[in-house]
């Protein structure tokens, strides 16, 4: 008989000490993958806390994936803090990670820091995430940093500012590029970031930069050389519809299985196959008579 998901989640919360940063920098230094995934609520949090994985991020993806915006830059700070505490309530051990939404942080230091608190003290996050390594990235991630939040960067493609970048690309295809990626992840690292993700740069590329990177460095389509590898929770489960990214791996296609799993019920509904007795609630025949008794007097 299989393990009842409580008796599952049990083992794996009581077996396991939760991820940290030094933890983290020690899986680097041993050259041990560090696992990441994006949650978004109780459930998917679940999913990763029971898989074990050492971080989550709660990525601004989700503004896509459960929210159903056209792209990551609308969704409003309340609604990723919502995301964010949802997730909390399903983990305990990976290190969580929120993502600071566009224009939640670039107005100014006071701005950055004051919502990265809220990420911190009203959803439970370990650490924000905020996107670019250009001059005003840099002073926020060195600000939030200063004010005591681990703070883990983002350079490459940025999904925020794809616009800027001339879409969804990948980027570092020149050497100049490849500089200016390098240049960012670097001044992140100095500020104080204890972690830089790699989004969508040739892998050769992020083979040169690993050489000075001192912290973890998650990967996402810059190839195997970096710390660790992330991707979006319903690209590699398939509960979304489209192929994704290049670098997307499906492990499987939960959009089709939920799709069946509600036609199978639709159809058992519309040929009266549901409910069967057996998904009913039973009374005694003396009280269902009293009932009758009683409905009769009081509809004469
Ligand atoms: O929002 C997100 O899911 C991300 C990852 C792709 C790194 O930023």
């Amino acid at each position: 008989m299989s393990a009842h998901p409580s008796q599952i989640s049990a083992a794996a919360d009581s077996d396991r000490l939760p991820v940290t940063l030094p933890s983290l920098q020690e899986k680097k230094a041993l050259g041990e993958p560090i696992v990441m995934v994006t949650a978004y609520d109780f459930p998917s949090g679940r999913a990763a806390e029971l898989a074990g994985v050492d971080m989550v991020l709660v990525g601004d993806s989700g503004a896509m994936t459960v929210l159903g915006y056209p792209s990551t830059v609308p969704v409003p700070l309340e609604e990723m803090l919502m995301l964010a505490a949802a997730a909390r309530r399903g983990l305990r051990t990976p290190f969580m990670v929120g993502d600071m939404p566009f224009g939640s942080y670039e107005v100014s230091d006071e701005q950055a820091v004051a919502n990265a608190f809220r990420f911190v003290k009203e959803a439970g996050c370990d650490a924000v995430k905020l996107e670019g390594g250009g001059e005003t990235s840099v002073a926020r991630a060195r600000a939030i940093v200063n004010a005591g939040i681990p703070v883990m960067g983002h350079v490459g493609l940025t999904p925020q500012t794809a616009t800027a970048l001339g879409g969804y690309k990948a980027q570092g295809r020149t050497a100049s590029a490849a500089e200016r990626v390098a240049r960012e992840a670097l001044a992140l690292q100095d500020v104080g970031c204890f972690s830089i993700v790699f989004e969508a740069i040739p892998s050769a590329v992020a083979e040169e930069i690993m050489p000075h990177m001192a912290i973890p460095v998650i990967g996402i389509g810059a190839g195997p050389a970096t710390d660790g590898q992330v991707l979006v929770f319903h690209d590699l489960l398939g509960i979304r519809e489209g192929l994704g990214a290049r670098f997307v791996k499906r492990y499987a296609d939960l959009l089709d299985e939920m799709a069946t799993g509600v036609a199978a019920f639709a159809e058992d509904v519309r040929t009266r196959k549901y409910p069967l007795p057996e998904h009913g609630y039973t009374i005694p025949n003396e009280e269902l008579e009293e009932l009758r008794e009683q409905l009769a007097a009081a509809t004469g």
